[in-house]
């Protein structure tokens, strides 16, 4: 196995949400090996830097000769680099072993706490840059490495154009982070030619640490061999999706979440899992369930964990539904994600309510079924008092404030808009909810057989 190997250059953030600890996070999620060399530890939260501690230099030296010398680099990244002294050793070293650098020349934390001395940032001119295969300045930074003022996207172009003609880096992608324009655009200048890299500006609390996922992002592509475009494509869709799904922790700006690029796919893989087994099971309960299906066929669906969920697409359902086949149940075809359907957009909405909620299932409603479900203990309640309680507020705050009731096992919808009443059966995956309809099935037969006889 061919492992690609990154090397981040940088400060501590005790935090967990930039620095350091968020390129090794980002290149994990990346499938690269992270090593790390570290410049300073900073005492740092969501919405404070507390201390830094600049680590000494031959510690720094030491650190990097360490990695380099045994497990070799195949690109590396510089963050809080946050004296000159520490800006020149990191030269030295990297134009020493002829390493791919990108440079992201941080200056400020996200909380406004100074991370780089004054009179270092000619240091970063003069020495590092040049080296840089790639630098990410903000903004804020490009402005002070150009000393011209940004404003609109066609400044940015040309101060690109100046970092890269006048500094000495191949590529520079000035960050649209701190501007104001509807989408977040970056702007990169390289090899002659201007790049754009646009994703709509998320609203979030969690953007502690989009400039570092950012570029070791890019340092993780460059390490596993994508040219300097493509690498920085990859990155800014990475971090947008960090950003997406933010971590809502800490009182400031909360930590990105560079694992939702890799967490995201293998839960919707566990997902379309556990509902096809949920399927199979039903299908070979048929002499059971079949009773259950209505005219309509019944559905079955199940969404990613709450966390995730943003929109019907998070949701993975049957395609064509569950029918009846002579006395057999058969699904249509194999689960996907992204179905038009409307049980999917009301277990959105029941899964704002009762957090434990994953999947539903819809089944056919009579009065012998309701006798059944009560019965059997499940807990029972009706779909017009969940929707109604969602839609308003103040009914839910009778509940009780922080006071959770548990989520109920069946929704009787006695037919809202003309359509014929269902059961709809819920579960913390599909399961459960298989699971529950094969005995609501089981016991439905028992009654049936009795009223025979
Ligand atoms: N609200 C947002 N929505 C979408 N993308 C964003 C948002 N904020 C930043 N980005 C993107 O995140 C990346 C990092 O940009 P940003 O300008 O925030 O860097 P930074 O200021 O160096 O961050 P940090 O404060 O963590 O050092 C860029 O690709 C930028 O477009
Ligand atoms: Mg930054």
């Amino acid at each position: 196995m061919d492992v690609k190997k990154a090397l981040t250059i940088a400060g501590s953030d005790s935090g967990g949400g930039a620095g350091i600890q968020a390129d090794l996070k980002t290149f994990a999620a990346l499938g690269v090996h992270g090593m790390s060399v570290i410049t300073s530890i900073t005492a740092q939260n969501t919405y404070e830097v507390r201390a830094v501690h600049d680590i000494p230099l031959n510690v720094i030296k030491s650190q990097f000769e360490a990695v380099i010398e045994d497990i070799g680099v195949d690109a590396a990244k510089t963050g809080m680099l946050s004296n000159s002294d520490i800006i020149e050793l990191v030269a030295d070293l990297v134009k020493k072993y002829n390493v791919t650098l990108v440079v992201d020349p941080v200056m400020v934390a996200k909380s406004g706490a100074p991370l780089l001395r004054e009179d270092a940032v000619n240091t970063l001119i003069n020495k590092l840059i040049p080296l840089a295969t790639v630098i990410t300045p903000n903004k804020p930074e490009a402005e002070k490495l150009s000393g011209k003022s940004i404003k609109e996207l066609s400044d940015a172009r040309v101060v690109a154009k100046q970092l890269v003609d006048d500094l000495g880096a191949m590529a520079a992608v000035i960050k649209g982070g701190h501007m104001s324009d509807e989408d977040s655009v970056d702007i990169m200048y390289y090899d002659g030619k201007y790049y754009e890299f646009r994703a709509p500006r998320l609203e979030s609390r969690s953007t502690h640490g989009t400039g570092c996922s950012f570029s070791a992002a890019i340092t993780a592509e460059l390490a596993k061999g994508k040219s300097i475009p493509e690498a920085v494509k990859i990155a800014k869709e990475f971090i947008t999706t960090a950003i997406m799904y933010g971590l809502p922790v800490g009182k400031g700006h909360g930590p990105v979440n560079p694992t939702a690029w890799q967490l995201i796919p293998a839960e919707k893989y566990k997902t379309l899992q556990q509902l096809n087994e949920a399927v199979k099971l039903i299908e070979n309960s048929s002499k059971y369930v079949i009773n259950l299906i209505p005219e309509s066929q019944s559905e079955i669906v199940m969404a990613l964990p709450k966390f995730y969920v943003r929109s019907i697409n998070d949701v993975a359902g049957v395609p064509g539904k569950l029918n009846k086949v002579k006395d057999r149940i058969k699904a249509a075809s194999p689960p996907e994600f992204g179905l038009k359907s409307a049980l999917s957009e009301l277990l959105i909405k029941i899964m704002e309510r009762y957090d434990e909620v994953r999947s539903a299932s819809s089944i056919a409603y009579n009065e012998l079924l309701d006798k059944v479900i009560r019965e059997l203990g499940l807990n029972v309640s009706y779909l017009e008092s969940v929707e109604g309680l969602i839609s308003d507020s103040s009914k839910a705050l009778l509940h009780g404030k922080g006071v959770k009731e548990s989520a109920p096992d069946v929704l009787i919808d006695k037919g809202s808009w003309g359509k014929e009443p269902r059961i709809i059966v819920l579960g913390i995956n599909a399961l459960d909810v298989a699971n529950k309809i094969i005995k609501i099935g089981s016991r439905y037969v028992e009654h049936l057989s009795s009223i025979k006889k």
